[in-house]
């Protein structure tokens, strides 16, 4: 079932957003969390970043699990998706790094790295909440639009339109690499609850059409219309067309 919540603006929706996950945290002994890189949840983590420091939440038992990396890209990288976690959260907050998961985009063995990534998630149980944004076209992790959809986690082309909307972290949408390692649907759907995030009005349109009552594999996030517990937090523009 899918909760929508509007809110005035970007740190409103932000806000809220980090209380959710603050108390998903705080009421579970090992929690596990799916985090999402990108500009959308930046200031979701600077809220869980500032309640670490009040002491509201504590990160030293939690285990985390990123949704995607590119493929390529080692860690050290500054547009490596661990790069991103690392400047954006991981290195403000008292998590142990030991326990934070992100796929490997160098490994040499890029099949078994998805098999073994999906072996970690079931040997964690699966997320306790997941963290998501969504592409413009309507993507969730990198699934994006296509006839099928991955169940698991697999090595993925990245659309004309993806690479071009990640194309303003680096010099040019030649660099952005054109594949990815994501989490497959199967993957993001048996997080226990779901919590997505989008602003602005280039979310518009896919926030609409994911909302809507099909379910269609050309909108990757119209699945979670089949999972039991999802909070989509937009700002108003990305709700301006619901
Ligand atoms: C990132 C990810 C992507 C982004 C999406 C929105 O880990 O999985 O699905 O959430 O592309 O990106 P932003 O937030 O930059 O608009």
């Amino acid at each position: 079932m899918i909760t929508i919540k509007v809110f005035e603006d970007y740190n409103e929706m932000s806000a809220y957003a980090a209380e959710i996950v603050k108390e998903v945290i705080n009421s579970i002994k090992k929690p596990v969390i799916g985090l999402a890189t990108g500009s959308s949840p930046i200031g979701l983590y600077k809220n869980l970043i500032e309640m670490n420091k009040s002491n509201q939440v504590d990160f030293s038992q939690v285990t985390s699990v990123n949704l995607d990396e590119y493929i390529g890209l080692s860690g050290d990288h500054p547009q490596s998706y661990r790069y991103f976690m690392n400047q954006n959260l991981f290195d403000h907050i008292n998590i142990n790094k030991a326990n934070t998961f992100i796929p490997n985009g160098i490994a040499d063995d890029l099949g078994q790295e998805c098999k073994d990534y999906d072996q970690k998630l079931q040997d964690l149980g699966y997320a306790d909440i997941q963290i998501l944004g969504i592409g413009s076209n309507g993507h969730i992790g990198f699934n994006e639009p296509d006839t099928k959809l991955n169940a698991n986690t697999h090595v993925t082309g990245l659309t004309t339109a993806t690479i071009e909307a990640n194309a303003r972290f680096f010099n040019s949408s030649d660099e952005v690499p054109q594949q990815a390692i994501s989490l497959g649907l199967g993957g993001i759907m048996k997080s226990k609850k779901i919590v997505l995030i989008a602003n602005g009005t280039n979310k518009a349109k896919a926030c609409k059409s994911f909302v809507d009552e099909y379910i269609d594999p050309q909108i990757p996030a119209s699945f979670l219309k089949l999972h039991p517990n999802v909070v989509v937090c937009l700002d108003k523009e990305a709700a301006s067309l619901l």
